[in-house]
């Protein structure tokens, strides 16, 4: 099995090469590949000191499984090659995500969508946050509408945001002014609408992604929704902030209950010591962690609630989501049992996420 990563350097491939280590991923090859700047670079990949290439027309030749995390252009660009070569093509871009015959997949949620797809797109961060919890609801008590703010961490915006942060609040301490490069906005010490433009609906790009993924991941697309965008501070780990309006009447213990079995969700829910989800506590999770579940008091027939989740989106967020994607897929592809695939092998429908 050989394995390319296109984006190794990246906030996203340097994650996927732990939650690859950490599944037991099995492979002749792992091939990482980024750009001019990178090639020739050593970084330690799965516990080995392993060289960058340059990605170009001949890297994903005798490539059985490929993994990109480059941006949506780069997919564009070189996806289709490497679908051409033969290989599978788990893409954690923008690029492919509404194209009608790509499945967008969460695993716990709509893993029967793969088929025999070669092509595969992991949704928006935010969207599979949201969804975790949402989607299990779904399930019993139909969404009629959603409400949410996020909460995004900076490295929602790669390896570079994460630095700006570390050197914009070490020169704020320091008395000195924030000079943003990656952010439009002082991201250390502020909270700022997500920086991706607006459109003249006057939602922003990761507001729209929201909507229209969501709706194609639940298959609902009717699900009315409100989405509000934020950065804050905060190295990983997003928190969303979310009012969920049902068909029929709910409350807070049916929906704990639901979502206590539900496969890859904590509920972290406890109000006598005031304890629950924070983006530090979801740092290096691969659960989306759940709580302040409570009746929404606006709606007097009990058909809302309103809850507080947060998930690390450099893992459930892209790189974990990714690896299950392509572990699933391979397992169709070749008829494999998972544990030939992953050695820890957590495949299947129930708890995907716990060892
Ligand atoms: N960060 C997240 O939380 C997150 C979550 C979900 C999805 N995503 C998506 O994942 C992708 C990567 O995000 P990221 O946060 O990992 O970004 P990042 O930290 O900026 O990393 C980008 C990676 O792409 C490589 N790259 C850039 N231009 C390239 C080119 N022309 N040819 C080959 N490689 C190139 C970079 O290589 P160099 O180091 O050589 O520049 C680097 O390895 C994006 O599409 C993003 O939307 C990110």
């Amino acid at each position: 099995m050989r394995v390319a990563i296109v984006g190794a350097t990246g906030a996203v491939g340097q994650e996927l090469s732990g939650v690859l280590a950490q599944r037991g991923f099995q492979a002749d090859e792992f091939r990482l590949l980024a750009s001019k700047r990178s090639a020739g670079k050593t970084v330690d990949w799965c516990g080995q000191p392993t060289k960058v290439h340059e990605l170009n027309a001949k890297s994903l030749a005798g490539i059985d499984v490929a993994f990109f995390s480059a941006g949506a252009g780069v997919s564009r660009e070189f996806a289709p090659r490497a679908l051409q070569a033969g290989a599978i093509v788990v893409d954690n871009s923008s690029a492919f995500r509404m194209q009608p015959d790509v499945p967008l997949i969460v695993p716990a949620i709509n893993a029967d969508a793969i088929c025999d797809a070669r092509l595969l797109a992991v949704p928006n961060c935010s969207a599979i946050i949201l969804l975790m919890p949402l989607a299990p609801l779904h399930r019993v008590n139909p969404l009629v509408r959603v409400v949410v703010s996020t909460y995004q961490a900076v490295s929602g915006a790669g390896a570079r945001a994460v630095d700006e942060l570390r050197s914009q609040a070490r020169e704020v301490l320091a008395g000195q002014a924030a000079r943003p490069a990656v952010f439009p906005e002082p991201c250390a010490f502020n909270v700022f609408s997500h920086n991706t433009p607006i459109g003249p609906d006057g939602l922003n790009v990761e507001e729209t992604k929201m909507i229209a993924e969501s709706r194609k991941i639940l298959g609902h697309p009717q699900l009315r929704m409100a989405p509000t965008c934020m950065r804050v501070p905060v190295v990983r780990a997003h928190l969303e902030s979310v009012t969920a309006e049902f068909s029929w009447p709910i409350t807070a213990e049916q929906a704990r209950e639901i979502l206590t079995s539900a496969a890859c969700i904590r509920v972290v829910d406890d109000a006598s010591t005031n304890r629950f989800p924070t983006s530090l506590l979801a740092s290096g999770q691969d659960d989306v962690l759940v709580g302040r579940i409570r009746r929404d008091a606006s709606d007097p027939r009990g058909h809302t609630l309103q809850f507080i989740c947060a998930g690390d989106q450099l893992r459930i967020g892209a790189a974990l989501t990714a690896v299950q994607i392509g572990e699933l897929a391979l397992q169709r592809a070749t008829g494999s049992t998972g544990a030939e695939v992953s050695e820890v092998g957590r495949i299947g429908r129930g708890r995907m996420c716990h060892p």
